[in-house]
């Protein structure tokens, strides 16, 4: 059940509709998405924090998270523009460990789908208030929703393969027990 990043990328690409153009694009815009990062956070931190659970989890341990996590977002808003290594395997890893750093935490997907969502609005505002195109538009949600597929993959995949790992039961087994438990809710 191992997850491949660096296949996901591709097939996710594929799904998502990502292409040559939409890169090209958003390297263009690469300056205009580094300006705008920090406002980015600032929003993306505010509406977390207006959520108890999720505040508690950001300023719960008192070590100060969201300062730390303001520049890890701004670092990963930009990446979206620049792509690391052309949308490759470096960019493949990076975003499966940020999917894993949510999974360890108890991140799941009712706390990032919102907040993704959350990212889109607010660069949608922007994208209006600065001119930019419906294209530009396009490029960066397809590249959010990769991106979010990562984390949301992460959660499945460290959920089973720890209950594989625990069980000793067979993949096909649990997949059948799942089958069967979802026919019963
Ligand atoms: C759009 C969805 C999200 C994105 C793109 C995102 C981005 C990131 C990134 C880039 C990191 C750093 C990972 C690393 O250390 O390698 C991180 C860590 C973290 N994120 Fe998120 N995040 C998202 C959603 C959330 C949500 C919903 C929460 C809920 C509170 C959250 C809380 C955290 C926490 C607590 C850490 C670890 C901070 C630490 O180092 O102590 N994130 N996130």
């Amino acid at each position: 059940m191992a997850l491949d990043p660096h296949v996901f990328m591709s097939t996710l690409e594929k799904r998502v509709g990502l292409t040559d153009a939409d890169k090209a694009l958003l390297k263009s815009e690469a300056e205009w998405g580094a300006k705008l990062a920090p406002e980015m956070a600032d929003h993306f931190y505010a509406y977390l924090g207006r959520d108890p659970e999720m505040d508690s989890i950001l300023n719960g341990d008192g070590s100060g998270r969201v300062h730390r996590l303001h520049e890890t977002f701004v670092n990963w808003f930009q990446e979206m523009f620049t792509g690391m290594d052309g949308w490759g395997n470096a960019y493949a890893d990076r975003r499966w460990r940020i999917g894993l750093v949510h999974v360890r935490l108890g991140i799941g997907p009712q706390h990032v789908v919102p907040a993704m969502a959350t990212v889109v609005h607010e660069v949608g505002k922007r994208l209006k208030a600065d001119a930019k195109t419906e294209e530009l538009k396009d490029a960066l949600g397809r590249i959010c929703m990769i991106d979010l597929a990562f984390i949301e993959q992460a959660y499945v995949e460290v959920s089973s393969s720890a209950v594989l790992q625990e069980t000793g039961w067979s993949e096909g087994l649990f997949r059948r027990l799942i089958a069967t438990g979802a026919k019963s809710m």
